[in-house]
């Protein structure tokens, strides 16, 4: 049985969509799985002004699609409060000291705190320097930040951020959440390796010919245009998820999988990025922004609400990264992420070359690790399961449902925290690496016009990123 953990969350942005479509929804599960039971509460802080009834009210709606045990989760409800919120006024935080410290006397939640930050970036920095300058933070019970991307938009950005954190979080108490490092296929990357030795032995730049990171989405930006005419998927995918995807399935061999070895071989493998000189960047990288579909039925990114009538803000990017240290030296990192594509797949694609037969294993065997299908998690080995493929390169797990009933993302990550587990967590030193890379290309196609949309929706993104694996003899290996 689940060991019960206790706390009192903060979650500053307690009404908004992200609060309700994931935070709430992993917290019951929680609660259902008998890991928050008596001693947690919760409070809700926004501006509005709600009720705690109609602040349970709104959980409760949050909680439809995943339950009809209208009894349970009115229970769960009742750990619910709100209150309401000026993020700049200091009478606020006294109150919401107070209230914390009744609902931890009522709940016996051992003066634990999470403070979660469900809020606009810009209000970050502002946040964290009153949890501390009004005395939220506890003696003797753990306090710890929870901060949603966007971390920063470019590294000048980020480290202004960081800068604010730090006065008031040191770095062991923030938990920087990349929702990819939550899923089941992402935390499991090291185990595979450790478990198969043979795969771990062959995953350098004598056996792999390239590798390939696709984060697919069928949808288009719905009703987020005005973000993300801000961000672009540059920074809202390649930034942070697939550059720590790469550093799963890249990073040398950690000593033990431990927090500390594992940040160790990720901050390594980031710090070895070859960053692209900016004359480079057209060459490695191809943008597209989609169009409507063949039949003319879907809104052009252009059209979508909130989106400029010329934006050059790209809603698919395809790139070729490369590592300059022992081992991927000359391997080829393509990545590719894109709104509108035919379907939703999020999967690792490592290609090996005729050396791999080394191991027993036919030449040019590919390895697919599938993070996300519509249909589950599973490994390929040349295109089907690992099981049936006769081929040992990869065994691991021996057990066909392992990946099924995994946890979801945020409620596996919220159990981290509850932990103290910082594992699967960006760190500071990663970030840097990572928005050092990005910058000089969005500092490129910033500074030039674009001939957009090019791209259908529904199609596999612009031609210009199937040449640039092509021009190097390589294809990608998802293709529709
Ligand atoms: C988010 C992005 O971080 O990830 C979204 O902001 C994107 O634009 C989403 O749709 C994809 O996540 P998932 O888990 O649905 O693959």
């Amino acid at each position: 049985m689940a060991k019960e953990k206790s706390a009192i969350f903060i979650i500053f942005g307690g009404s908004g969509d992200l609060a309700h479509r994931k935070l709430y929804p992993a917290l019951y599960r929680l609660y259902k799985a008998g890991i928050l039971k008596d001693h947690f509460a919760v409070i809700g802080t926004a501006r509005r002004p709600w009720s705690d009834d109609y602040f349970r009210e709104t959980v409760v709606t949050s909680l439809e699609d995943l339950d009809d045990d209208k009894q349970k989760m009115e229970d769960f409800a009742k750990h619910f409060f709100y209150q309401s919120h000026n993020v700049n006024d200091s009478e606020h935080y006294i109150a919401l000291k107070e209230l914390a410290a009744k609902l931890d006397d009522q709940f016996e939640a051992g003066h634990n705190r999470v403070y979660y930050m469900a809020i606009a970036p810009r209000f970050f920095g502002t946040v964290a320097e009153h949890i501390n300058s009004e005395g939220l933070k506890t003696e003797d019970g753990f306090n710890r930040l929870v901060i949603e991307k966007p971390f920063g938009r470019d590294l000048a950005s980020a480290s202004e951020l960081n800068d604010d954190l730090s006065k008031a979080f040191p770095e062991n108490e923030i938990y920087r959440i990349d929702h990819y490092l939550g899923k089941k296929m992402i935390q499991e990357i090291p185990n595979i390796r450790l478990k198969n030795p043979k795969f771990e032995k062959a995953l350098n730049n004598k056996y792999v010919s390239n590798i390939q990171v696709t984060l697919g989405e069928s949808l288009g930006v719905e009703d987020r245009g005005g973000y993300y005419e801000t961000a672009g998927v540059l920074r809202d995918m390649v930034q942070n998820h697939i550059m720590q995807i790469i550093g799963s399935i890249a990073m040398d061999t950690p000593e033990e999988l431990t927090a500390k070895a594992i940040h160790k071989v990720k901050t390594d493998l980031f710090s070895s990025l070859d960053v692209l000189e900016p004359e480079e960047v057209n060459k490695s990288f191809v943008r597209g922004q989609y169009d409507t579909d063949r039949l003319g039925k879907l809104n052009a990114y252009r059209d979508e609400d909130n989106v400029d009538d010329n934006s050059n803000i790209e809603t698919y990017a395809a790139g070729k990264l490369e590592f300059n240290d022992e081992r991927w030296s000359g391997v080829p990192f393509y990545v590719r992420s894109g709104k509108r594509m035919p379907a939703k797949s999020s999967r690792i694609d490592i290609v090996f070359n005729d050396k791999v037969s080394e191991f027993g294993v036919n030449p040019n065997t590919t390895v697919s690790l599938l993070i996300e299908p519509e249909e589950g998690h599973s490994i390929l080995v040349n295109g089907i399961d690992y099981q049936s493929s006769n081929q040992d390169l990869i065994k691991f797990p021996e057990d066909k449902t392992y990946f099924d009933n995994a946890r979801e993302a945020y409620e596996s990550l919220i159990i981290d925290i509850l932990s103290g587990d910082r594992v699967h967590f960006t760190l500071w030193d990663e970030l840097q690496s990572t928005w050092k890379y990005i910058d000089v290309i969005r500092e490129k196609w910033d500074s030039e016009d674009t001939d957009f949309p090019n791209y259908l929706s529904g199609t596999m993104g612009p031609e210009a990123a199937d040449t640039l694996l092509e021009r190097d003899g390589n294809s990608w290996v998802w293709d529709d």
